[in-house]
């Protein structure tokens, strides 16, 4: 007997799946974002690449070193979503290079993943916010369709996201952190589990242990995905 997926989370005690809401007018939403998503649907990684490093569609260009598009195996089951580049990032040209970085690549190596093996590995924005200040509203609606059209091209079977802004650009809410994390949401369709980002773990040790809860509910949930495609 084959199982629907719906089954197999129920079966793991991962349903229900939160279910990304629509927003229209909200900065980032489907509408906001239409216009540049129509000019990138065409586009496969090497031009959308191209894309971001010449892309002025913010402010952030003219204080920017470089855009830092992404990095890891185009075909990888596992995506992660961080927030954006920080002063390494931007210095580099890769994400989670710095001290956040060596702490992402520890989470990964404990559920036995590794940078650009079945990873891929991106931010919300492409370019740097000056002295790290948080993403705006506006820069987030200019950049996000670029990571959207990097999940249609990579397609991955999970999302992980990082902190907040990475948990809110993809699932179009202001819901807290902490309520968004420990639970299954989905992104059209692509099942995405959000925790906490390396940076504020860094600062937070005390929530290493939820982030490790979260980590062991994308393991289950990849699991499940796996376990249906040989079923
Ligand atoms: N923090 C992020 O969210 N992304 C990076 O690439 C680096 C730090």
């Amino acid at each position: 007997m084959s199982l629907s997926r719906e089954d197999r989370f129920k079966e793991l005690g991962l349903w229900p799946v939160w279910r990304q809401r629509e927003a229209p007018g909200q900065p980032g939403s489907k509408q906001e974002a239409g216009q540049t998503a129509n000019e990138l649907a065409g586009m496969g990684l090497d031009a959308l690449r191209e894309a971001v490093r010449s892309c002025t569609r913010c402010e952030l260009y003219k204080t920017r070193k470089q855009g830092v598009f992404g990095v890891g195996d185009a075909n990888a089951d596992w995506l992660i979503v961080g927030e954006a580049p920080g002063a390494d990032e931007d210095r580099q040209g890769e994400p989670f290079v710095g001290q956040a970085g060596k702490l992402l690549d520890a989470m990964l190596a404990a559920i036995g993943l590794q940078r650009g093996r079945n990873v891929y590995i991106a931010n919300v924005l492409k370019s740097r916010p000056p002295g790290n200040r948080d993403p705006r509203p506006d820069e987030v609606a200019a950049c996000l369709p670029y990571l959207e059209r990097q999940i249609e091209l990579i397609r991955p079977k999970l999302i992980v996201a990082l902190g907040r802004f990475a948990a809110q650009s993809l699932l179009l809410t202001d819901t807290p952190i902490s309520r968004l994390r420990g639970k299954l949401h989905e992104y059209h369709g692509v099942p995405l589990v959000v925790t906490y980002h390396p940076a504020y773990l860094l600062r937070n040790q005390a929530d290493k242990a939820r982030a490790w809860e979260d980590l062991l509910l994308a393991v289950a949930t990849m699991r499940g995905l796996q376990a249906g495609d040989k079923g």
